[in-house]
């Protein structure tokens, strides 16, 4: 199971959905362009030494992704508001990449196309959205406990 993330716009947030993966034993994708620099403060004070535990890779463009992704065999689960499937009813595979969109709109028109499986969180309908790292977690959550790829627990002595 990888994490994505789709042109993220906000450093705090990424650093904190990228030590997310590190801790789970994940790796990442990070779709550019980000509305940031990886040397951004606040980028690196929300991932703090975790970024350097997590490895990352990043795509010049969405179809870079693709191609990569697919050259795998990988599913994209998109996960997303405008979803009919609720995370809870979906079947998660264990090398399903799970994409979370950009914070200011979302994931664009061919993303949304390209993804063989779209969740949502379920919310009050007359609330908007989820913070991105907390959608992710909880959604990551179920897949990792439906596939078995949590981290063992207590670790190893
Ligand atoms: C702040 S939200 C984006 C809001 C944006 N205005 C839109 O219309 O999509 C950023 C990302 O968090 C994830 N997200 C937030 N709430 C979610 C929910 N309830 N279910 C699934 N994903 C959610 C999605 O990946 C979304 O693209």
């Amino acid at each position: 199971m990888r994490l994505a993330l789709y042109q993220p716009d906000i450093p705090q947030n990424a650093g904190t959905l990228l030590r997310l993966a590190a801790c789970m034993g994940l790796a990442a994708d990070i779709v550019e362009p980000a509305g940031f620099p990886v040397s951004d403060r606040a980028f690196r004070r929300a991932g703090l030494d975790y970024l350097e535990k997590v490895s990352v890779v990043r795509h010049a463009s969405f179809a870079a992704f693709e191609a990569r992704r697919r050259a795998e065999g990988s599913r994209l689960v998109l996960l997303t508001t405008r979803a009919e499937t609720s995370y809870l009813d979906a079947r998660f595979a264990p090398d399903d990449v799970l994409m979370v969109g950009r914070e200011s709109v979302g994931a664009p028109p061919e993303v949304h196309d390209a993804a063989e499986l779209r969740v949502a969180v379920p919310m009050l309908p007359e609330l908007r959205s989820l913070n991105v790292a907390i959608a992710a977690a909880m959604v990551l959550s179920e897949a990792l406990r439906q596939t078995g790829q949590f981290p063992s627990w207590p670790p190893p002595a």
